[in-house]
């Protein structure tokens, strides 16, 4: 099974994925995570990937493309995975359409998950991650129990860099310019699944993975095969 999370900057994928990842033993590929714990580590690509993200503009193709499909190589992924951050425009998701494909295998779903834009920048604004596992929360809407501590780790959390006023928006920008052709690029392909991804992150769940078991939306080429 592999299902792409699409949405803009605090929609809500890095939170989404991680609960269907657990509920649905899936492996969960952020590109934005390899690339945080790359720059934490000082190795030659969180260097490459740096003043990008600083920046709030996309890495180059090459470099993330290079990096995912190195990664969906690797064995302890078994053919089942959330991408996360990833494809993000249309050369990337034509490479991985390409890699899969030289497998034998293909994207089963994606599922768009669609928040009003005073809502991203009311979430990235309260947004608090964890340096070790990169688990998000917010301070108001997901506080951790222990303030400044990751539940899950016991990690420290801190404001990612990208999540200031100026990055934001960049952020935004880049995704409608390069990212929201794909919503087109997948319902072509009738992969697309759209989810409101606006409640409690709970109810958000609940309707992503009623609708990544649902019948309706998978392509009829499948349902056959
Ligand atoms: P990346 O880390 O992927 O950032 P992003 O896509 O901008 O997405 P975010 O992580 O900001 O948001 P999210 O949708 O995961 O929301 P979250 O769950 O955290 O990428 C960062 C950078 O890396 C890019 O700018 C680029 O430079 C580079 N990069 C990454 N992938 C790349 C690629 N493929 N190609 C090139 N460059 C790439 O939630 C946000 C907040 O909202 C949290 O505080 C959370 O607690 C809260 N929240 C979540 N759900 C709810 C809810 N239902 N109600 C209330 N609050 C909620």
């Amino acid at each position: 099974m592999y299902i792409i999370f699409l949405g803009a900057p605090g929609a809500g994928k890095g939170t989404q994925a991680a609960n269907a990842a657990r509920q649905l033993n899936l492996v969960h590929l952020a590109t934005g995570d390899l690339f945080r714990q790359a720059l934490e580590q000082g190795t030659a690509l969180g260097l490459q990937a740096k003043s990008y993200m600083e920046k709030g503009t996309l890495v180059p193709d090459e470099i993330t493309i290079r990096m995912v499909l190195e990664r969906i190589s690797a064995p302890d992924l078994k053919s089942r995975v959330v991408f996360d951050g990833f494809p993000r425009n249309r050369k990337q998701a034509e490479a991985l359409d390409k890699a899969l494909a030289g497998q034998g295998k293909a994207i089963d779903k994606v599922m768009y998950i669609n928040v009003s834009e005073k809502e991203l920048v009311r979430r990235l604004s309260g947004r608090w991650s964890c340096h070790k596992c990169q688990t998000p929360y917010h301070i108001t809407d997901a506080p951790p129990k222990i303030q400044g501590r990751c539940d899950r780790c016991g990690g420290e959390l801190y404001q990612r860099s990208d999540d200031t006023a100026e990055a934001v928006k960049r952020r935004l920008q880049v995704y409608f310019a390069e990212t929201t052709p794909l919503i087109d690029y997948y319902s072509r392909s009738n992969k697309l699944v759209e989810i409101d991804g606006e409640g409690e992150v709970a109810e958000v769940t609940e309707r992503l993975i009623a609708a990544i078991a649902g019948e309706k939306s998978v392509p009829v080429r499948q349902k056959w095969a």
